[in-house]
């Protein structure tokens, strides 16, 4: 952590006490680590709405595996973007459904993309995308 500065914050009182019990049942110590943590994601959200910044993602996807084609298309979607996959986990749900986990780093515009074209696919039944920025 860089040098600490010190800050005064003037809160009403209920508004305070919600706070409180809020950060409470998060299992914080004390409201300067959550402000803290509020901060960095309010930062972190504002970074994110800029297509341009770099962020890490990850898309979960549920999908039927029997569908002709599909596994092929997801497949030839990762290998033709131009983003870097870390890494992909498939688990077999049963016997029709498969979960799939696609973690990436990119650009937010080339990943809501490529997110977007896989989830639209005929077969895939749930996804959900879900960005962050590289905590920098
Ligand atoms: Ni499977």
């Amino acid at each position: 952590m860089s040098e600490l500065e010190r800050i005064g914050v003037s809160l009403d009182r209920k508004l305070l006490g919600r706070f409180d019990k809020l950060i409470a049942d998060q299992g914080y110590r004390n409201r300067s680590e959550a402000l803290r943590d509020l901060i960095r994601r309010r930062l972190s959200e504002d970074e994110l709405a800029q297509p341009s910044a770099r962020a890490v993602a990850g898309i979960f996807l549920v999908y039927n595996h029997h569908l002709p084609g599909l596994v092929q298309k997801l497949t030839s979607l990762q290998h033709h973007h131009l983003l870097h996959i870390i890494s992909s986990t498939h688990i077999h749900l049963d016997h029709d459904n498969c979960l799939e986990l696609i973690i990436m780093k990119g650009r937010v515009r080339d990943i809501k993309q490529l997110a977007d074209k896989m989830s639209s696919l005929r077969g895939v039944k749930l996804s959900r995308l879900n960005l962050m920025t590289a905590g920098e």
